[in-house]
C-alpha cells in the first residue's frame, strides 16, 4: 500500500506549510506531545501533594502514551473512591440537564444512559462510548494524557476523533477540576457527538485547522472554546447550554443562563477574537441559532483562512485529501456527480 500521499503542493512547499496528519494513524504521532497535566501536576493542583493520586495519574498517562490507532481503548478498573467522585458529579449535574441543556444533548445523554453504562455508580468505559458514537456519527475517542496544543487537538476533529482524558479529578474537590478529566469528557462532551449536525460542525473546525497559519489556529481554538466548550443556543425561544465546559460544571451551568453574563450572537469573526478565562466563569457567551447555522458560518469563516488548497475528509480511507491539483478537483467533481445522480434518482422516485 502506498502510504505516501504527498501532493504537488507538499513537494514544492514542504517548508512553508505546517505539518498536519493525512491519515488517521498519523494521530499516533501526537501521543507524547502533552503541554501540561500529563503525569506531572502544577503546584496548585488539588492532587499535587498526594503521592497515591500522582501515581494513579502516571498509570493513566502511560495508557495514553502507549495507545495506537486501531487498538481497543484500554478498560480501566476505577477505584471505589473514583466511582464515588463520579457519583457526586453525576448526581449533581444530571439534576440540571432537563432544564438547562439543549434538546440534542438531552437526546444523546438518554442514549448514553441506555447503551453505555452511564450510571451514578459506574464510570463508563471510553471503549464502549467510542463504539457507540461510531455507530451514531462516525466519531471515535482516543485516550489523551493531558492538554495537547490547539493545532494537534483540532487536527483530531478533522478525522472525527475526539481526544478524551480517562483519569478522575482529585477526590478532595469532587465539584472542581483545574483541567479536563473523565467527568468533563463523559458528562460534558460525548452526548453531542451522537448528533450528526454537531459532529459535522466539530469536524469543520478540525478541517479548517489543517495547515492553517498559527494566528488562525488561535482563532479556531477560540471558536471551539465559545462553542463546543461554552456554547449556548436558542431553542423554542429559550436559552439552553450545549458547551461541555458548561454541562460539566454545576456552578457555571446555572450561572450561564442567568441575566448576569453578557450574551452575543455567534459570529466567527467576532467570536474568534474574544479573550476568555480558563479559571473563572465566562463574562460573555455566544449564542448559536442552531448547529446548522453555526456550521455554515464556520465554513464561511474557514474559507477566509489563507491556505493555498482545500481539504476534504475521505471516510473510506480515513484520510485527508488535499485539493491542490486539477486531478484532485476532477476526482471530487466526479464524486459529487455520482452523489447528485443518487439524489436525482431518489427525488424522481418520490415524485417531489
Ligand atoms: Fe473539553
Amino acid at each position: 500500500m502506498n502510504y505516501d500521499r504527498q501532493t504537488s503542493f507538499d513537494k514544492d512547499n514542504s517548508t512553508a506549510l505546517p505539518w498536519f496528519p493525512r491519515r488517521i494513524r498519523d494521530l499516533d504521532r501526537f501521543a507524547n506531545k502533552i503541554l501540561s497535566y500529563g503525569s506531572e501536576l502544577d503546584a496548585d493542583h488539588p492532587g499535587f501533594t498526594d503521592p497515591v493520586y500522582r501515581n494513579r495519574r502516571k498509570y493513566f498517562a502511560d495508557i495514553a502514551y502507549n495507545y495506537k490507532h486501531g487498538q481497543p481503548l484500554p478498560r480501566v478498573d476505577y477505584t471505589k473512591e473514583e466511582i464515588e467522585t463520579w457519583g457526586t458529579v453525576f448526581r449533581n449535574l444530571t439534576k440540571l440537564y432537563k432544564t438547562h441543556a439543549c434538546r440534542e444533548f438531552n437526546h444523546g445523554f438518554r442514549l448514553l444512559l441506555d447503551n453505555c453504562g452511564f450510571r451514578e455508580d459506574n464510570i463508563p468505559q471510553l471503549e464502549d462510548v467510542s463504539n457507540f458514537l461510531k455507530d451514531c456519527t462516525g466519531f471515535t475517542l482516543r485516550p489523551v494524557a493531558g492538554l495537547y496544543s490547539s493545532r494537534d487537538f483540532l487536527a483530531g476533529l478533522a478525522f472525527r476523533v475526539f481526544h478524551s482524558t480517562q483519569y478522575m479529578r482529585h477526590p478532595s474537590k469532587p465539584m472542581y477540576t483545574p483541567e479536563p478529566d473523565v467527568c468533563h469528557e463523559l458528562l460534558g462532551h460525548v452526548a453531542l457527538y451522537a448528533d450528526p449536525v454537531f459532529a459535522q460542525f466539530s469536524q469543520e473546525i478540525g478541517l479548517a485547522s489543517l495547515g492553517a497559519p498559527d494566528a488562525y489556529i488561535k482563532k479556531l481554538a477560540t471558536i471551539f472554546w465559545f462553542t463546543v466548550e461554552y456554547g449556548i443556543c436558542r431553542q423554542d425561544g429559550e436559552l439552553k447550554a450545549y458547551g461541555a465546559g458548561l454541562l460539566s460544571s454545576f456552578g457555571e451551568l446555572e450561572y450561564c443562563l442567568t441575566d448576569k453574563p453578557q450574551l452575543r450572537d455567534f459570529d466567527p469573526v467576532v467570536t474568534s477574537s474574544t479573550k476568555y478565562s480558563f479559571t473563572q466563569f465566562q463574562d460573555v457567551y455566544y449564542v448559536a441559532e442552531s448547529f446548522e447555522s453555526a456550521k455554515e458560518k464556520t465554513i464561511k469563516f474557514a474559507n477566509s483562512i489563507p491556505r493555498p488548497f482545500g481539504v476534504r475528509y475521505n471516510p473510506y480511507t480515513q484520510s485527508i485529501e488535499v485539493l491542490d491539483s486539477k486531478k484532485q478537483i476532477t476526482n471530487l467533481m466526479d464524486d459529487i456527480n455520482s452523489e447528485f445522480q443518487i439524489l436525482q434518482n431518489a427525488v424522481q422516485k418520490l415524485k417531489l
